[in-house]
């Protein structure tokens, strides 16, 4: 596939990672690929804006060169170290090593210490500015959306805001633009890039989006550097964005469980049917079962998490303990949670899985529900009332 005209005088020059499976280090799933989008400015000064991961280097230099001799570049913007973004900076800098290296402060940091380069740095704040001729490059800090070094670049010129991470999906795709490829597909992979990275940073992103309204500049598209570029309506996301920062939940419930030799299944399905009967949405996953991801993106807007496991060495069993981690470290913030699971000789799952929903900021109904070996018609009865009294938390 040739570069891309995003806008007249810049180009799409990233690259496309149809093989990818599995992200940051084995703990995201990538079904649909990814890209890493890189976008080149053509002016009297020339600036790339991100790059892509190291193995795409050649993609990308490919449809650079359909557009400029690389070696003209004068500014290499890095607006997120994270080395899918970065990975194919040094080649860049090889080859044009009087390119400026424009970064926020952290960018700096980081990126001395990822690649030891001797470069031309130029650390920049929110509100400074590049003029490249026609165009101004401004740059708006954004720490922790979703690193320390974070930040977006944006083109007055062309209303264009290029904001790295923020705003992307996983999504590998021949088309560019999301008025080309299905809403629900980009939305899902959204929702699921939110959820699985960006969920803990809500309050942090609803500031930044607030800062950006108030100061008023108009956005007609928006270009991140993973999927499609916001070219319709670019505000929805942007909408969507400041909803799941608001934690922002419906009448719907998450049964994730893991079961040893079935009692806990049971369990799960006597309390998933009385939610059902009246009504609510429910959603139920074997978490051994289901990659954790699409357990994860399924509770963004879910009121309600329940978590179900057999006991094992007085404890949970070992695949809910390492989603729970996962869980705990996104912090879903004021979600009712509750436990339940079948033990034999002595509980602890329960117990243990509490300690962790409360850890996640949840709020925890405890005791929650525990029930010896195979659950009985009583022991059925008391799912039954158990989730009643999770129906009554939610209403
Ligand atoms: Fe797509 Fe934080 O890297």
């Amino acid at each position: 596939m040739k570069a891309i005209e995003v806008v007249k005088g810049i180009y799409w020059v990233g690259a496309i990672d149809w093989d990818i499976r599995t992200f940051h280090g084995h703990t995201y799933e990538t079904r649909r690929g990814t890209t890493y989008n890189a976008y080149l400015i053509v002016d009297d000064k020339i600036a790339l804006i991100d790059a892509v991961y190291g193995p795409f280097y050649q993609e990308m230099l490919d449809r650079i060169k359909e557009i400029v001799d690389p070696k003209k570049i004068d500014y290499m913007v890095v607006n997120h170290i994270e080395t899918d973004h970065s990975g194919a900076v040094p080649i860049i800098m090889e080859l044009q090593p009087k390119a400026k290296v424009v970064c926020s402060a952290k960018g700096k940091e980081g990126l001395i210490r990822h690649y030891y380069g001797n470069w031309d740095f130029q650390v920049v704040k929110t509100g400074d500015t590049v003029k490249l001729g026609k165009r101004t490059l401004r740059f708006i800090e954004a720490p922790m959306i979703h690193w320390p070094d974070s930040m977006f670049t944006y083109i007055p010129e062309d209303s264009l805001l290029l904001p790295n991470d923020a705003f992307g999906q996983h999504l590998a795709t021949s088309k560019r633009f999301n008025d080309e490829v299905d809403e629900t597909i980009i939305m899902d992979e959204a929702s699921k890039y939110y959820a699985n990275i960006l969920w803990p940073l809500g309050a942090v992103i609803k500031k930044k989006i607030q800062e950006i309204i108030d100061s008023q500049i108009k956005i007609d598209m928006i270009a991140p550097s993973h999927g499609v570029i916001w070219r319709k309506n670019p505000l929805k996301i942007v909408e969507a964005y400041l909803n799941w920062a608001s934690n922002e939940t419906k009448d719907k419930v998450i049964i994730a469980y893991e079961t040893m030799w079935g009692a806990t299944r049971k369990m799960a399905q006597a309390i998933s049917e009385t939610f059902m009967e009246k009504g609510i949405e429910t959603l139920i996953y074997s978490i051994p079962d289901t990659d954790r991801t699409d357990i994860i993106a399924d509770m963004l807007d879910a009121k309600a998490i329940l978590i179900g496991s057999s006991t094992h060495d007085n404890d949970m069993l070992p695949n809910t303990a390492g989603f729970l981690e996962f869980l705990k470290g996104l912090q879903p913030k004021g979600r009712i949670a509750a436990a339940f699971g079948s033990h034999g000789w002595a509980g602890g799952a329960v117990g243990g899985i509490n300690e962790v929903l409360k850890k996640a900021g949840c709020l925890v109904v405890e005791p929650g529900l525990e029930v010896k070996y195979t659950p009985n018609e009583e022991d059925l009865a008391s799912c039954r009332r158990f989730a009643e009294g999770i129906i009554k938390k939610i209403k």
